[in-house]
């Protein structure tokens, strides 16, 4: 069985949760784009662990991880989250974790030229200032580095020559910023290099080897994030569709089964950019203290809204789903009612068609009854409350597709099967 996995809405769907879930029956989770934008979190026997570049199946033990092609890798944030992974009893090495020779590498003026960008910019996006933006540009402009790269000690001082070369200038002129000296960097990099060579592997071949293999694609972001799809410009750099899953790994042999859309009971963001069902009242509270919904990358305080099946409808589309997991369910416990937005107004008029810009949308909600039971320690689908079951059973109806399972709780198990 072979499985792509993505978020429907802006991100922080609780993928990460549902991936450790899931991959128990699968032999391989595959990043395939993003970096350490990313922030998924898996909350085993109490502890919690957030991956932002370790694909969320490196828990289970015998599951092989990979970083495919399409990712854009902080070296020292690698390093460091192998070494948090080793710190705590989790078995890591070149058997269990592979990465793409292609991926390409963040350097340190990445995450700067993301902060001076930002600064600049007339609408600021609210970047992670990870240095995701600047990585793929300079990957499509043609003089990013790879990991390739970064193990070849000539390739590499080649490269990051050029590089500065001509970052320096514009760092100097555009942003009277100091800039950037060589050694220091290829020092620092070096380094980085002597303990990632091992864990570089050649997926495509090693892989069509091993065809019979279960993947588990694991999306990071959220569908309203894509480059092409999102909220344009308030989005991020790569493409986060179900589509580029084969292209991002290189795994284009691998024949997909189904593919798994997360969506949040209700809707998050983090950073600027359209909100159709954004709340700022005391629902907002509400969902931001239950839900804890602070980023788990940058931990900025998220928006929050109801859940919009417009936004849904679309991302099930574009990303040809299969079958749901709701997460969050547990969080509207104990709210009198539930809105839902089913359609858009603007300017007083209803929509018809999905609109580019959701700048100035009014949602059009269908209110349904709340339940106050703590729905934590359910595993069973018929022993939800009722107004639970019939919330699910909209989305459902809505969506025209089936909800395989609910999570309503942050730990492994707290997780239903809707048995359709
Ligand atoms: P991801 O980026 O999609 O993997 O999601 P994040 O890890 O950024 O954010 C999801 C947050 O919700 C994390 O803190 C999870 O531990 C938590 N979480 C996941 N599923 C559930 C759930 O069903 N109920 C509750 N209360 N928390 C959940
Ligand atoms: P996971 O995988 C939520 C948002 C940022 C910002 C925009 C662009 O944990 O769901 P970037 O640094 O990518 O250039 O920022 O995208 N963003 C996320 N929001 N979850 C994420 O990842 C995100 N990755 C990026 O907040 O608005
Ligand atoms: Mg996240």
């Amino acid at each position: 069985m072979n499985t792509i996995l993505v978020g429907l809405q802006w991100g922080d769907e609780g993928k990460g949760k549902v991936i450790d879930y899931l991959c128990s029956d699968r032999d391989v989770v595959v990043r395939f784009q993003g970096g350490n934008n990313a922030g998924h979190t898996v909350v085993l026997d109490g502890k919690k662990f957030v991956f932002h570049l370790i694909p969320s199946g490196i828990l289970r033990k015998d599951k092989i991880c990979v970083i495919g092609n399409g990712v854009v890798i902080d070296p020292k944030v690698l390093i460091d989250e192998i070494k948090y992974l080793r710190n705590n009893d989790v078995d890591i090495s070149p058997k269990n974790l592979k990465i793409s020779p292609l991926s390409h590498v963040i350097m340190p003026y990445h995450p700067t030229i993301d902060a001076l960008k930002e600064k600049d910019r007339a609408h600021e996006i609210g970047t992670t200032k990870r240095g995701i933006g600047p990585c793929y540009m300079d990957k499509v402009s043609r003089c990013g580095i790879r990991m390739i790269d970064l193990v070849d000690p000539l390739e590499f001082s080649l490269k990051l020559k050029y590089n500065l070369e001509e970052k320096n200038v514009i760092f100097k002129k555009v942003y009277n910023y100091e800039g950037f000296d060589f050694d220091s960097i290829y020092n620092e990099y070096m380094e980085y290099a002597k303990v990632l060579k091992p864990y570089i592997c050649d997926l495509v071949e090693y892989f069509y080897q091993q065809k019979d293999k279960s993947f588990l694609f694991e999306g990071a972001q959220g569908a309203y994030l894509d480059v092409d799809f999102g909220t344009y410009p308030f989005v991020t750099s790569s493409s986060v569709v179900a589509s580029n899953a084969l292209l991002g790994s290189g795994l284009s042999f691998v024949k997909i089964d189904n593919n798994i859309g997360v969506a949040k009971a209700y809707t998050t963001r983090v950073g600027e950019g359209p909100f159709p069902t954004e709340l700022n009242d005391e629902f907002l509270d509400f969902f931001r203290n239950k839900g804890v919904e602070f980023g788990a990358t940058t931990g900025r305080p998220r928006r929050c809204g109801w859940l919009d099946l417009v936004l849904l409808r679309r991302s099930v589309i574009i990303n040809n789903i299969t079958d749901l997991v709701i997460t969050k369910l547990d969080v509207l416990g104990g709210l009198d009612n539930i809105n839902v937005c089913t359609a858009y107004k603007c300017k007083g008029e209803s929509l018809k068609d999905f609109p580019y810009s959701l700048e100035g949308i009014e949602p059009i909600y269908k209110e349904f009854k709340g339940w106050d039971d703590d729905i934590s320690e359910i595993r069973e689908f018929s022993q939800l409350p009722e107004e639970a079951k019939e919330y699910i059973d909209y989305i459902e109806k809505f969506l025209k597709v089936k909800v395989k399972f609910i999570s309503v709780g942050e730990k492994r198990e707290a997780i239903l099967s809707k048995n359709n």
